[in-house]
């Protein structure tokens, strides 16, 4: 899949709580940020000083190149979403203006961080479905809007094997959202949960209190009991 065809927008640490229902407990483990993107998820937690390393294969560009992306393709994408209003829950954004607001102001944050969170290694080029990392290195990671939403893109075999890297480094995987970029609801997500259990892994669908996206309000959450040694 080609990097242009992944809408570059990111979120807020506020997001990032409700998509994972995130507990003061979770922001306190060594948490990975798979496909961060221009969120402004890491520069937030480091202002807490919490544990964070986000990967992302646009982290191999500068600053200006991703700030020009993301500028480049924001008129497409907010009228795409004037377009298909009727697809998404209109309560924490007012309408696509106040969206493309929030996803610009997550950006400027990320970017002012951009520069010292790469030399101090929090942003990493790296890209799955194989990362440099050890096994167990995290305790909780975080992939929202990239497996699942890009169902179109990715295949079965890319999604199998990024969850099983996934879950080499982290004891704890969480996923949002697990509907596709048309709403409907990824299409293989027997066939993971299947894979999944057959591997020892614990997996739980569970509701969140962030619903963007119509029907888009729902996680996965995955873990490897303790002493399962990843595979
Ligand atoms: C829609 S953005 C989501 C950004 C952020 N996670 C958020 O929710 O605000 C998807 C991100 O996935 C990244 N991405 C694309 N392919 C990837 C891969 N193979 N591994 C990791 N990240 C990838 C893109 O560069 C992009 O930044």
């Amino acid at each position: 899949m080609k990097l242009s065809e992944i809408v570059p927008w990111g979120r807020t640490l506020d997001e990032y709580r409700a998509m994972f229902s995130l507990s003061k407990a979770d922001l306190s483990l060594k948490i990975l940020g798979c496909g961060d993107g221009p969120a402004s998820f890491n520069a937030e937690m480091t202002e807490l000083r919490r544990a964070i390393i986000s990967v992302d294969p646009v982290y191999q560009f500068s600053a200006e190149h991703i700030e020009q992306r993301v500028r480049a393709t924001y008129q497409s994408i907010i009228s795409q979403v004037k377009q298909n209003a009727d697809r998404y829950v209109w309560k924490t954004f007012r309408d696509a203006d106040d969206l493309g607001r929030a996803r610009l102001n997550a950006m400027e944050k990320f970017l002012s961080d951009y520069e010292s969170g790469k030399a101090e290694g929090r942003y990493l080029h790296q890209a799955l479905p194989s990362l440099d990392f050890d096994d167990d290195q995290f305790e909780l990671c975080l992939c929202s809007h990239l497996l699942f939403l890009y169902a179109k893109h990715l295949s079965l075999e890319f999604h199998i094997a990024s969850l099983d890297e996934l879950l080499r480094v982290a004891s704890e995987v969480r996923i949002f959202p697990l509907v596709q970029l048309n709403g409907k609801p990824y299409p293989h997500l027997k066939v993971i949960l299947k894979h999944l259990s057959s591997q020892g892994y614990s997996v739980q669908v569970d509701p969140v209190a962030y619903e963007f996206q119509k029907g888009g309000n729902e996680m996965l959450r995955i873990s490897r009991p303790a002493g399962h040694t990843p595979v």
